[in-house]
């Protein structure tokens, strides 16, 4: 059996025998090996008496070739590492091809690496990324466990547009070049694998809805799809979102929710993975150095963790933010790509990121906005005008969450439904939850990709995905 390179370094005896398996990063004066398994941020250092290996196996040790390494635990004698193996044994796994391999033992840009998805967990970059994601996913799924919230598992391919935007792929198995017709000449989806016009999910939040009106409080984490063509470095075409739901939720309840939720995942993320932090932070000092002075930002990767978990965040409505906006400097003197001039203006990153960044200089909860900029679930205020919606806006990320208290009176929702010109028959389970036993209920979405890069400091949502889907792009 081999041992994995972090418990080799963690947990490991000095001078036991052990085995070490994983991919070369590096092999300097034919001497030291710096080999790596993905367990751990660290390298091994196995120390290889060359005088003892044939030359024809030395040659085949080459940056990104799989190794069994055999030998004796000991001390370092180096600087860089506490513990090294002395190398008895070695075998290559898989040999690799120095020439071609395309992850050199230098800086590659993210843009290369992202042309090269399939290898670039083996970079010190992704591999702390990828581990600082799966231990982010395994905090909220403790959050809500701890917390007495059930997992839910909501459809994939569904009829229904939760968001109401239309930005849905299709799921169909007609023959795209020669569909059947209906009568009036349209594709005829009675046709179709469902019967039906179906798609891909945009949100769980309508059948979690059903599950918390049952079970009080549930929470969704699956694959979530817009069609939506947004280049930039926050939107994807396919997303892992987090929806908790919760019967008898007011707005208020589930603001403290979201915020005590973020901390609590963000706390687990420094506390249990510092190593792959502090090279993430320093990745980013590195990155910082190339921008110009007032693009970089004030407070280093664990500073800016630690101020989340710290501080409260600011509640703000709607109107007070716009009227802040609206007297802001970048507003006046027209440096803002929208120029905000009226109640009503819908907000876009450019001011999440103004109210964030340089107002409030912390996380904010903006709420109460109007209901024309909002979807139609979402309840009705008493001045007929707002509805009960919030988002929370994060530095550097912008929206991070959206949720709201929902729509519970049948009539206000029927009638809301009717306004938008939304096809009633395809709610009819929906309002069911209206007519039989409604009640007060909340809940929101957290873009979980948003959360990674808020977290590992990276730029581009790209490089926190595996295989990121994007407009004109579903490679690998
Ligand atoms: O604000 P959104 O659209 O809200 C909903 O879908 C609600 N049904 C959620 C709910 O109340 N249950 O999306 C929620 C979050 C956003 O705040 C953002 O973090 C993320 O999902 N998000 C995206 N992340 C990456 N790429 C995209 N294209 C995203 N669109 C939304
Ligand atoms: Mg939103």
């Amino acid at each position: 059996m081999h041992t994995s390179i972090k418990d080799l370094i963690h947990k490991t005896p000095l001078l036991t025998e052990v085995t070490a398996k994983g991919w070369v990063r590096t092999f300097r004066s034919n001497r030291f090996i710096a080999l790596n398994d993905g367990s751990t941020a660290q390298n091994i250092q196995c120390v290889v008496d060359f005088e003892k290996f044939p030359e024809t196996l030395l040659k085949r040790i080459t940056t990104g070739a799989c190794l069994a390494v055999k030998g004796v635990l000991v001390e370092s004698q180096g600087k860089g590492q506490a513990v090294e193996i002395e190398v008895v044994q070695m075998d290559v796994l898989g040999d690799s091809d120095p020439e071609k391999y395309p992850i050199q033992p230098k800086k590659h840009s993210l843009e290369f690496l992202r042309e090269n998805a399939h290898l670039r967990v083996r970079t010190q970059t992704f591999s702390a990324v990828m581990r600082v994601r799966a231990a982010l996913a395994f905090a909220v799924h403790e959050y809500f466990r701890k917390n007495g919230f059930f997992y839910v598992n909501t459809p994939i391919i569904t009829g229904s547009d939760a968001e109401g935007a239309g930005e849905m792929f299709r799921v169909s198995v007609l023959d795209p070049k020669n569909p059947p017709l209906d009568d009036t000449g349209n594709v005829n989806y009675d046709e179709d694998f469902f019967g039906k016009e179906t798609n891909l999910t945009v949100s769980g939040q309508l059948e979690a809805e059903t599950y918390a009106m049952g079970l009080s409080k549930v929470y969704t984490f699956g694959p979530t799809f817009r069609a939506e063509n947004s280049n930039t470095s926050r939107h994807l075409a396919e997303f892992w979102m987090i929806e908790p739901e919760m019967a008898f939720f007011e707005l208020a309840d589930n603001m403290d929710l979201a915020e005590d939720f973020i901390k609590y995942v963000v706390q687990y993320a420094v506390e249990n993975c510092a190593e792959d932090i502090d090279f993430l932070e320093s990745r980013l000092l590195d990155e910082e150095k190339t921008k110009p002075q007032e693009e970089r930002s004030d407070l280093k990767l664990k500073e800016k963790l630690n101020f989340v978990i710290e501080n409260q965040f600011k509640r703000v409505s709607y109107t007070e933010a716009i009227d802040i906006l609206k007297n802001s400097k970048p507003n006046k003197k027209k440096k803002f790509k929208y120029i905000i001039e009226a109640w009503g203006a819908d907000l876009q990153s450019e001011h999440e990121r103004f109210l964030v960044e340089k107002h409030f200089q912390c996380p904010v909860i903006l709420f109460d906005y109007p209901a024309k900029i909002k979807a139609f679930y979402m309840r009705l205020n008493e001045d007929q005008k707002t509805v009960r919606a919030m988002d929370i806006l994060f530095p550097g990320i912008g929206e991070i969450v959206g949720g709201s208290q929902r729509e519970e009176r049948l009539e206000v929702l029927q009638q809301k439904i009717a306004d938008l010109g939304i096809n009633e028959k395809e709610l009819w389970w929906y309002l069911d939850l209206r007519r039989y036993g409604t009640c007060v209920h909340s809940g929101f979405g957290l873009g979980f990709e948003r959360l990674v890069q808020f977290v590992t400091g990276m730029g581009n949502i790209r490089d926190v995905i595996p295989y990121p889907r994007t407009p004109k792009n579903a490679e690998f």
